[in-house]
């Protein structure tokens, strides 16, 4: 099956995707190298994973180009050295309109069950990247229908027709927006991370890589007192994981009592922990500043009105200074410095850094 073309209204497509995310994954020549305690990602049948494809994805994810001015790509709120988050509360779109919520680490997504802080339909990332491609509400990068003048560009950029042509060897034309979002989903796929202090520690029996401190704060994690890990659990540290062996399971969605409004219900998807220490602010609007003040939001129990949708889990517990500094010294443990500057993910365009429109 082809993916669904960009002109058909954004919603139609959306509404198309959960359709599309059954068999297994055809013989992809793809190496993922994935570490212990890692399961292979789900990856759709339409889109095997393919080094080409993730290479010319790279590029395409780093190319001012792919918006209504030239003044931002995908990079511009997923920077790798902030864990592909951008460090504000909310997205800055290409045109200066902010978005409501704000951008996510792009970390690990191949295993996101559901994509977006709310969005419980949408899960192939072949699909989520026209929403900042085309969507106008906000204005991400705000190319317009059909994007004829990007299309242009690629199919005019003797770079871009070499890479194009190794992607998709079977087309005639590879030139069109759903291989361009094939594209960008494989190279978001490849972006793992399973490098970190922790993971060296829990994984790779390496018992000197944290500290004590780090060690009784994983405890805290743990127990059923705090029970962060009953939204926070598994090797991704989020319930929204999937899986080739389950990539049809069910996302749990929570309020956390995080919504400023008392009588907003919206739930979300609990996104992973790890490269929390670079990621903040925190949270979908970007409300809270510090992991201390998460903390601080977890143990009074949330945002105090009365929230008619609050998580049963968000009941609030005591905490003393010491157990706080230690829950906080085991999640910076989660930070995987390898990833921040690996050049697999890095901007592939000479003169890097210019392109992103920063
Ligand atoms: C204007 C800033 C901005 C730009 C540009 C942008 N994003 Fe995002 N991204 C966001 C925000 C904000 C969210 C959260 C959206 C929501 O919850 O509605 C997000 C969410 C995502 C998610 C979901 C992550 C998850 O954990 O569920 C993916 C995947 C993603 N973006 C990929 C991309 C790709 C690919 C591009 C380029 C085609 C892109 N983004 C361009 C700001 C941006
Ligand atoms: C009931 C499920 C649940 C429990 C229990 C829970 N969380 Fe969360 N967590 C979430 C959800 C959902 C979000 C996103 C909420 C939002 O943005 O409104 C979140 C967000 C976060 C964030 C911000 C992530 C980001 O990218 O901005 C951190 C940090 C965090 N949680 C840490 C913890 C810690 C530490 C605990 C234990 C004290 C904990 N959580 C317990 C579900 C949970």
């Amino acid at each position: 099956m082809r993916s669904p073309s960009a002109l058909l209204p954004l919603a139609a497509l959306i509404a198309l995707a959960p359709l599309a995310r059954h068999a297994r994954s055809a013989e992809p020549d793809y190496q993922w190298n994935l570490p212990k305690g890692f399961p292979v990602p789900y990856v759709p049948p339409d889109n095997p994973m393919t080094a080409a494809k993730v290479e010319l994805g790279r590029y395409l994810f780093y190319d001012a180009r792919m918006s209504v001015n030239g003044k931002a790509s995908c990079a511009a709120c997923h920077k790798q050295e902030l864990a592909f988050t951008d460090g504000r509360a909310t997205g800055l779109g290409a045109s200066g309109e902010s978005h409501t919520r704000g951008a996510m680490s792009l970390v690990n997504i191949a295993y996101s069950g559901s994509l977006t802080w709310v969005d419980q339909r949408l899960s192939r990332l072949e699909d989520q990247a026209l929403v900042p491609m085309f969507g106008d509400r906000p204005i991400e990068l705000g190319l317009p229908q059909g994007a004829p003048a990007f299309i242009g560009t690629i199919r005019a950029d003797t770079k871009y027709r070499s890479l194009f042509a190794a992607a998709f060897p079977q087309d005639a034309d590879p030139f069109t927006i759903p291989n361009v979002t094939r594209a960008i989903a494989s190279f978001e796929r490849s972006i793992i991370s399973a490098r970190s202090t922790y993971d060296r520690y829990h994984y790779g029996g390496d018992d000197s890589a944290v500290s004590e401190s780090a060690k009784q704060g994983e405890k805290l994690f743990f127990n059923q007192h705090l029970h962060c890990f009953r939204c926070h659990g598994g090797f991704n540290f989020s319930d929204a994981t999937v899986s080739e062996q389950n990539a049809d399971r069910r996302i749990a969605f929570h309020n956390t009592a995080v919504n400023l409004a008392p009588n907003d219900t919206a739930q979300f998807k609990t996104p992973t922990l790890r490269n929390i220490a670079i990621t903040a602010p925190y949270m979908h609007d970007g409300s809270i500043a510090t992991l201390d003040a998460v903390i601080d939001h977890y143990a009074v129990g949330g945002r105090q009105h009365s929230n008619l949708n609050k998580d049963p889990l968000i009941g609030g517990f005591e905490i003393s200074a010491e157990e706080r500094k230690n829950l906080i010294a085991f999640l910076e443990t989660l930070t995987d410095r390898e990833l921040l500057r690996d050049p697999r993910f890095a901007n592939p365009w000479p003169g890097a850094g210019k392109i992103d429109g920063n």
